[in-house]
């Protein structure tokens, strides 16, 4: 008889989330997950799906703002096995612009964004060290890399970037790599209002993409799937953008600098 290797546990923040969610399928195929969200509806809902399909996943709730809630997320996850990996995806935008933003706003975009993504890096800090190979993914944003809106959520994000160099750095010596991700536009909950708004958001969001089509969840998942595995051993402090070519330039732009026709069409 061939005894069964436990697999080492992930845990996806923010996995009742289309994003997370998309991580946390992706990830169950090596590992087993703690499936963390504030929102336990939206998060039974993932977490049910995913066991249809034979993945090992437990739905824990947790607001992540809350250090209680962090400490039981910690037994909770220990209890599945080794938690060798931690994937701080949840976050959300709170005012549109410095005008909008209040005292309020800007805590609770700072705090969502970047105060729980590094308490909960602590919260995982021993584990992740005793594992001699523990990997970090924060889920940042292209909006941590330029101007398009939310500026506090932008700063938190901006922050997480220079946060996952940090951890690059202290903690390399533990066989810990920490590497951020920056998704472009990816049609998610987190666009509803905006896509109420105005029906052609997206639409209008791609013309400003060189390679014409908009990231979808799944082109997130793939790229944590990637930079987790033994592939992406010699990679850490990276923030890697899934963006369509976004953050590299408008051709549009580029058009209007050099007056060249070969950017028309673009
Ligand atoms: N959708 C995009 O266009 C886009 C672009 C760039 C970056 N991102 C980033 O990707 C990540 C996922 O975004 P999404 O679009 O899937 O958003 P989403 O709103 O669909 O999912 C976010 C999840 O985080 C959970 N969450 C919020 N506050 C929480 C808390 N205090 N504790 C625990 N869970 C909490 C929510 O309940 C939700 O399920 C976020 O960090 C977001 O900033 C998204």
């Amino acid at each position: 008889m061939t005894e069964q290797v436990a697999k080492p546990v992930a845990v996806v923040t923010g996995a009742g989330g289309d994003i997370g969610m998309a991580i946390a399928a992706k990830l169950s195929e090596t590992h087993t997950i703690a499936a963390v969200d504030i929102d336990m509806t939206a998060l039974e809902g993932a977490v049910d799906n995913l066991e249809n399909h034979g993945a090992h996943i437990a739905a824990i709730q947790c607001d992540l703002t809350k250090q209680a809630d962090l400490e039981r997320l910690s037994k909770e996850a220990a209890r599945l096995g080794e938690v060798t990996t931690l994937v701080n995806n949840a976050g959300a935008a709170a005012a549109l612009t410095l005008h909008q933003m209040t005292a309020k706003t800007l805590s609770k975009d700072l705090t969502l964004n970047l105060e729980a993504a590094l308490n909960c890096f602590k919260t995982f800090e021993q584990p992740l060290i005793a594992c001699g190979a523990g990997n970090v993914i924060n889920i940042a944003s292209v909006n941590g890399l330029s101007v398009y809106g939310h500026p506090a959520y932008s700063a938190a994000k901006a922050g997480l970037i220079q946060a996952t160099r940090s951890i690059a750095v202290e903690y390399g010596r533990y066989g810990i790599r920490s590497n951020a991700i920056a998704p472009g536009t990816i049609k998610t909950q987190a666009w509803k209002t905006r896509q109420a708004a105005n029906p052609d958001v997206f639409a209008e969001a791609l013309a400003w993409y060189p390679l014409k089509t908009l990231p979808e969840p799944d082109d997130i998942a793939a790229a944590v799937s990637f930079l987790v595995s033994p592939a992406a051993r010699c990679i850490t402090g990276i923030c890697l953008p899934v963006d369509s070519g976004l953050t590299a330039g408008s051709p549009s732009l580029a058009r209007t600098f050099t007056q060249s026709s070969d950017f028309d069409g673009c």
